[in-house]
């Protein structure tokens, strides 16, 4: 007889040790944790008070092989507040299951944290969109979810969640209206859009059939993270808020000259990360 593959792994144990161990390190309680996209782990910097976890130091943790991405947990204080910072995240394009991936979150949820702040580097799909814009996820369309790649597929432990997550309230009003807030109070209102965000396998750009069908689905931005730790945040119950730099415009004609590459992701986010920041720093002394 048939059983499910064993996906049950990292299970609540092996989340619990890596939470109890980093409890045992630390006195902060953070209830806010942050996971920095590409080139954006400046924000770890602006933190007071740090304790800094390299990722490789802490029992069961993976660690991340990308360039722009550092691989520590730092703890500590943005504006009075404390939180928890990933410099770094891990991606599905590197190799990692899912289940690797979402791990940090359910670690964070261990924790104690309530609220989870992500930032991402993203192609713009709006026409209206500009280079350097960032976008407040509004909602996400989980591509890879649609051919049964999600953090939830396998074994649901319900100390995390339900088996069947509500994902129609994923990006939260009420931090959204905060956030726009705080892009203001931060002079980033002249460059700050609200739009759907949807996330691919990686880790090619698109093509351009691939971003012109991406467009009429109803997405703003394109990128390869971010959602699966949304989705697992979803099924623990963490209130969640996305931000998406958009460092490139995705390819949609075939007559342009234009090409995606990392070069161009990082050099936008060079020039963006410092208001980016301080959007978010803001931000957490609102939550
Ligand atoms: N496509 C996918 N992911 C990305 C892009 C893009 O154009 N830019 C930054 N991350």
């Amino acid at each position: 007889m048939e059983t499910p593959s064993c996906q049950c792994r990292p299970s609540y144990d092996d989340c619990k040790k890596t939470a109890e161990w980093l409890l045992a390190q630390i006195k902060q309680r953070p209830k806010v944790a942050i996971i920095c996209g590409s080139g954006l782990g400046g924000l770890a910097d602006l933190i007071d008070d740090k304790i800094v976890f390299p990722y490789k130091d802490i029992p069961d943790f993976p660690t991340s092989t990308v360039a722009g991405h550092a691989g520590q947990l730092v703890f500590g204080k943005l504006q009075g507040r404390d939180c928890v910072c990933m410099k770094g995240r891990f991606h599905f394009y590197e190799g990692y299951s899912l289940h690797t991936v979402t791990y940090p979150v359910r670690v964070f949820f261990l924790l104690g944290v309530e609220t989870l702040i992500v930032t991402n580097a993203a192609g713009g799909l709006n026409g209206s969109y500009n280079v350097g814009d960032i976008m407040l996820i509004k909602d996400h369309i989980n591509l890879p979810g649609f051919g049964g790649q999600s953090p939830l597929v396998g074994h649901n432990d319900d100390r995390f969640g339900v088996r069947f997550p509500c994902m129609s309230d994923a990006y939260d009003r009420n931090l959204r209206a905060l956030a726009i807030q705080a892009a203001h109070e931060e002079n980033c209102g002249s460059f700050l859009q609200e739009g759907v965000y949807c996330m691919v396998g990686g880790p090619t750009y698109e093509t351009i059939a691939e971003s012109n069908m991406l467009q009429k689905f109803g997405a703003d931005a394109v990128g390869m993270s971010t959602v699966p730790e949304v989705v697992t945040a979803r099924h623990c119950g963490l209130r969640v808020l996305g931000l998406s730099l958009i460092t490139n415009k995705a390819v949609t004609d075939y007559d342009s000259n234009e090409k995606a590459n990392h070069e161009e992701v990082l050099a936008t986010t060079n020039v963006r990360a410092g208001d980016l920041q301080r959007l978010v720093r803001n931000l957490v002394t609102k939550v």
